[in-house]
């Protein structure tokens, strides 16, 4: 076996089995565990603007890679979404997004190593969970600025015939280093996560667009 076989067809299952039974098993078996371990009690100031800029970055950049990659080109071409345009919006948002979550990343980490309360509390998973999001983002923004490559005949291909049980590791073969490097960092983190606070990406709080914002009691005259 070779190592792209090993890379791109071995490692995938790994992680995404991993990614799937660990995420569904912390679930149910580790329920007063699943939360972010936030930290804001420690440090605040750099936080608020860290975590909002990475989080914005993030979760768009996530929706992205959804649509973009697992979305087969036909179905965008009858809505009227050519592979030019399909191309222009991944790169622009790519840059805009991937940049927001990079610096994001950059200062929560360094947030985490620099505030002595914060690094006090910070285990060596805290630090790895962080050090290779950062990693991820840091090869993808670099791939989207400046190693461009066509994904649409190729990571797409590659990721649907993972999914479809049917893996074609020769689609991904001619693509930059930097793009096979960005993917095994990718497939790395989904298989590490569920022994991480990212357990937490399941719980967006839809709720709280509804509720109203403060439930107060009124108070009464005696
Ligand atoms: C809508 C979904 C998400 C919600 C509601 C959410 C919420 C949170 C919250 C409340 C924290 C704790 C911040 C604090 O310390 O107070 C946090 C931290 C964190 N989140 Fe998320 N998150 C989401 C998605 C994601 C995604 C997709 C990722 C990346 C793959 C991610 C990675 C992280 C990381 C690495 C931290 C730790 C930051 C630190 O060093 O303190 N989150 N998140």
């Amino acid at each position: 076996m070779n190592w792209d076989n090993l890379a791109f067809v071995v490692f995938p299952y790994i992680s995404l089995t991993t990614f799937t039974v660990g995420h569904a098993y912390r679930y149910v078996a580790d329920p007063f565990h699943w939360n972010s371990k936030s930290s804001e009690i420690l440090e605040k100031d750099r936080l608020k603007y860290a975590s909002v800029l990475f989080h914005y970055g993030i979760v768009f950049t996530f929706l992205g890679h959804f649509a973009g990659l697992l979305v087969p080109q036909s179905f965008l071409t009858s809505l009227s979404i050519t592979p030019a345009i399909h191309m222009r919006i991944a790169l622009v948002s790519g840059m805009l997004f991937g940049l927001l979550a990079l610096v994001g990343a950059g200062l929560l980490l360094w947030r985490r190593l620099s505030q002595p309360r914060v690094f006090r509390h910070s285990s060596a998973n805290d630090l790895a969970t962080l050090g290779l999001v950062a990693l991820v983002i840091a090869l993808g923004t670099y791939n989207v600025f400046f190693a461009h490559c066509d994904v649409l005949d190729t990571v797409a291909p590659w990721i649907r015939s993972i999914l479809l049980l049917s893996p074609h590791p020769g689609l991904i073969a001619t693509v930059p280093l930097t793009y096979k490097l960005h993917i095994v960092a990718a497939l790395a983190l989904l298989g590490f996560s569920p022994f991480s606070r990212l357990i937490h990406i399941w719980s967006v709080p839809v709720p709280y667009l509804f509720r109203s914002p403060v439930v107060f009691r009124q108070r009464r005259a005696r």
